[in-house]
């Protein structure tokens, strides 16, 4: 008997986290189960720093961005980061101490809202006898078995709007001028915001770019009498035989991150091409606009059929599972299948759903004309 649940929003925030929550708490209310709120994701449950949900506290929150518990994706307490006096980082287990605290507060089950490393602790401690159910969270979309997470439509919609204003001041230049879009090792903000807005050319993490075809592309363009060229490039895209722009920071468990590519590229580019065209190039970094702001009515929605079915799930005992979009059905599938059954502790090596040749997207994608740089 399902008397009281949690809840949790761990990873990087994204649009529709409080359709998540509105829709867990309603759904758990009228079933007669009370709802605690674990706030700042992992982090609240190892200090047991928790809010009583209710449907007063949660009325319409659906549409706004960010959570209303908070985001960390800096804790996984199966590896728990702690910086040395000496400034060295050590890793402990310290799940037990969440263990206690579940066990204090009488949580008969959680639903943990996550990307795929917030979802690979979820397995650990279903391992360790917690009842999880967990919904698939993170603008990248990189999540697999599941067709779409929540927070990337949104996503889509804030990059399709940046190009369409990018484009105009490129024309009024005749300006090559770059917008790079978050994804980590996935292509699909980029080449769904890049064909929404019919960007000129999208470099993705999965087909590595050649610089020298690159410049030929904007030579040729130029000298067709197309003056201004727009680039959507994904944080994670790479030229062949190279290597990704990132930075490493070992104070994250994922300690990889993206950003700097669109940068520079643009100089890079700027060095090929401005000797035959003269043209300039301008970089813009969207970075976390993506992540904030009012959430797209298509996230929200999902959001709200993600809550509820989590909740479903919990009352019909269906645990370590996550709650997945399947065509236009909800559906559940194991946790294991999503992250893998690997080492406790250690990050997923359940794969990641990515852009691959036959997807409708990029088929569509290159039957609009648009270049993808190799
Ligand atoms: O995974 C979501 C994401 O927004 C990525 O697209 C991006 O690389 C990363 O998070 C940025 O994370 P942070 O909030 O730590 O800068």
């Amino acid at each position: 008997m399902i008397k009281r649940i949690g809840i949790l929003t761990s990873g990087g925030d994204c649009s529709g986290l409080n359709a998540v929550i509105e829709s867990v708490v309603k759904t758990a209310n009228e079933n007669g189960i009370e709802v605690y709120g674990f706030k700042m994701g992992y982090d609240g449950l190892y200090s047991n720093d928790y809010m009583v949900l209710d449907s007063k506290n949660t009325d319409l929150i659906g549409e706004k961005g960010g959570s209303i518990l908070g985001n960390s994706n800096k804790t996984n307490l199966f590896n728990y980061i702690t910086v040395q006096s000496d400034g060295s980082i050590k890793k402990i287990d310290v799940h037990e101490k969440a263990l206690e605290n579940l066990k204090k507060d009488e949580i008969d089950a959680m639903v943990i809202v996550g990307g795929d490393g917030s979802m690979t602790s979820a397995r650990d401690f279903m391992r360790a006898g917690v009842n999880v159910v967990c919904v698939p969270k993170t603008i990248d979309n990189d999540v697999p078995s599941t067709d779409q997470s929540f927070g990337y439509a949104t996503a889509v919609d804030r990059i399709r709007d940046a190009l369409r204003a990018i484009r105009t001041t490129g024309e009024s230049h005749n300006r090559i001028m770059i917008l790079e879009v978050m994804g980590r090792g996935a292509g699909w903000l980029a080449l769904e915001g890049g064909l929404s807005a019919c960007a000129d050319a999208i470099l993705i993490p999965e087909i590595e770019y050649d610089i020298v075809k690159l410049r030929e592309f904007l030579i040729e363009r130029y000298k067709k009498g197309e003056k201004s060229t727009i680039l959507c490039v994904s944080e994670g895209a790479k030229p062949r035989g190279g290597e990704i722009t990132a930075q490493i920071n070992h104070k994250y468990p994922d300690s990889v991150k993206l950003g700097g590519v669109g940068a520079l590229l643009a100089k890079e580019l700027e060095d090929l091409v401005a000797p035959v065209t003269g043209q300039e190039v301008r970089s813009t970094n969207l970075a976390y606009i993506q992540r904030g702001g009012d959430t797209n009515s298509f996230d929200i929605v999902l959001g709200y059929k993600y809550g509820s079915s989590a909740v479903r799930a919990i009352l019909d005992n269906e645990f370590g599972k996550m709650v997945s979009l399947r065509g236009n059905k909800i559906k559940l599938v194991d946790l294991v299948d999503v992250v893998g059954d690997g080492p406790t502790g250690e990050t997923s090596k359940g794969g990641r759903h990515n852009v691959t040749q036959d997807s409708d997207l990029l088929i569509a994608a290159k039957a609009m004309g648009i270049y993808f740089g190799d």
